[in-house]
């Protein structure tokens, strides 16, 4: 970051002294004015829940124009990438900041699928949870639990540790998944194949079984790579900052991403794909597209709570540009399991229509996110709802080993403590418990 030539001044009207701040600039973006003597020189903290004007790190990961509608990974747009690279690229390219040449990829891709096994171990644990357990408490506990299984990179300080669990969290993560799937349909787990791809490799996990060969669709491979590269990292997020704020007590990489899948389990965040299907599926079973303006006006009501899921996003405030690419993944996976017709997409065609044109949606700039389109994919390839959110977790395991190696390396880091504005009780004294 660089200091910028102006500098902030903030003015008290009770005649306290004015304090100068200096301001920074990113590259592109909004500058930030630099706060962290405040409390030393005024004794006041900054006051901002949900952190809507506080930039919490300097990152050169991911950037977000929100109003705009871009996204970009170390400087290249989303759309590019998901048409152009594939998944290991994306991976490559948010952890080192390059995407490779075909040497790069063959070496990288190699390092992931030396990793793609669990040790035999992890099975024992998986058999203790119910096999109606939700797949995002069993990845939760599985990712957490890695920690026990592999204590030669469990040092975040260590830089060879760091790249290695980054290496073993991206290559597990489909293996977890599909061992949680396995476990819940009472079938057996099926090995990784590594001469597949990452996303062929996934597939062949979930869906196929020790009695008959499996043939990878090369059309929902792609969607599924699709999938992945589109939800890899999205900047200073919910999920992402609490991998951040873990790790910055100096906790092992596995525990710090095991708060990330956590969080990411929330309908406001990575919820919201489960959260979409299953409204779809209350609207369809309600009368479908015929009762969408009904639905609406619940949506529209605020006593109601009913909210569109699927639509709205802190950041953007115009089209989600994984929504598009997201979309056009969904109809090409309908086209090619003859599944045009799929009245769930026909329902959510007429919501967004509707959503796009009104004006309440209109006024709070509600555009359709990601998970609007994500989660009728999900379903058509044949992965259960319950699930939607464990993949999505798969795939921004990359963006939050990134984002936590980049902290761990910034020599500006420190642990995290926000501070707070109490508003308790002063000072009391305990009364005998008589008098009370
Ligand atoms: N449906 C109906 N109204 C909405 C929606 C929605 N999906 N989203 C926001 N609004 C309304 C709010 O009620 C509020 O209205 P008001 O100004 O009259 O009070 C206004 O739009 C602003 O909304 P906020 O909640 O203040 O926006 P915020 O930035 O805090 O929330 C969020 C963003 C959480 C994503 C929200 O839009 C939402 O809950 N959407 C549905 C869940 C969802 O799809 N989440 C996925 C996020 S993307 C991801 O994690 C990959």
């Amino acid at each position: 970051m660089k200091l910028a030539d102006n500098k902030a001044t903030l003015s008290f009207s009770n005649g306290s002294p004015s304090v100068e701040m200096p301001v920074y600039h990113g590259s592109i973006g909004p500058d930030v004015i630099d706060i962290r003597k405040l409390y030393a020189q005024t004794g006041m903290f900054t006051y901002d829940p949900g952190f809507l004007s506080t930039a919490s790190c300097q990152s050169a990961i991911t950037y977000i124009d929100g109003d705009k509608g871009e996204l970009l990974y170390r400087g290249y747009p989303i759309e590019q990438l998901a048409t152009q690279c594939d998944f290991m690229e994306t991976c490559h390219l948010l952890l080192y900041g390059n995407l490779p040449d075909a040497a790069g990829k063959v070496d990288f891709t190699k390092r992931v699928t030396q990793h793609t096994m669990v040790n035999e171990q992890m099975q024992f644990f998986l058999r203790g949870f119910r096999r109606d357990a939700h797949p995002m408490a069993i990845m939760t506990g599985l990712v957490g639990a890695l920690s026990a299984f592999y204590h030669d990179s469990t040092d975040i300080n260590n830089p060879e540790h760091r790249e290695i669990s980054a290496i073993r969290l991206i290559a597990k993560m489909p293996t977890l998944v599909a061992m949680a799937y396995k476990y819940s349909a009472g079938q057996p787990y099926m090995y990784p194949k590594n001469a597949l791809s990452y996303s062929g490799n996934f597939m062949h996990m979930m869906f196929a079984n020790p009695c008959e060969d499996y043939a990878v669709n090369p059309v929902i491979e792609r969607a599924l790579d699709r999938i992945f590269i589109l939800h890899a990292d999205h900047e200073q997020n919910a999920s992402t900052s609490t991998v951040r704020l873990c790790g910055s007590s100096g906790t092992n990489p596995f525990a710090a991403i095991a708060a990330g899948v956590a969080c990411l389990w929330g309908p406001a965040h990575g919820g919201a794909n489960e959260a979409c299907l299953n409204m779809l599926e209350d609207i369809q079973k309600m009368g479908g597209v015929a009762k969408v303006g009904e639905f609406m006006n619940q949506v529209k009501d605020k006593n109601s709570n009913v909210k569109l899921m699927g639509f709205g996003h802190r950041v953007y405030k115009n089209y989600d540009p994984r929504a598009k690419l997201m979309q056009e993944t969904c109809k090409e996976v309908l086209g090619a399991l003859g599944l045009e017709n799929d009245p769930l997409f026909k329902l959510a065609m007429a919501l967004e229509k509707i959503a796009l044109e009104d004006d309440y949606f209109v006024q709070r700039k509600l555009y359709p996110n990601v998970d609007f389109y994500s989660g009728i994919v999900q379903r058509a390839i044949g992965i259960p709802v319950s699930l939607f959110t464990a993949i999505f977790a798969l795939a921004r395991t990359v963006g939050w080993i990134a984002q936590l190696n980049e902290m761990i390396g910034d020599p500006e880091y420190k642990i995290g403590r926000p501070r707070q504005l109490f508003t308790g009780s002063e000072r009391r004294d305990v009364l005998p418990i008589d008098k009370r």
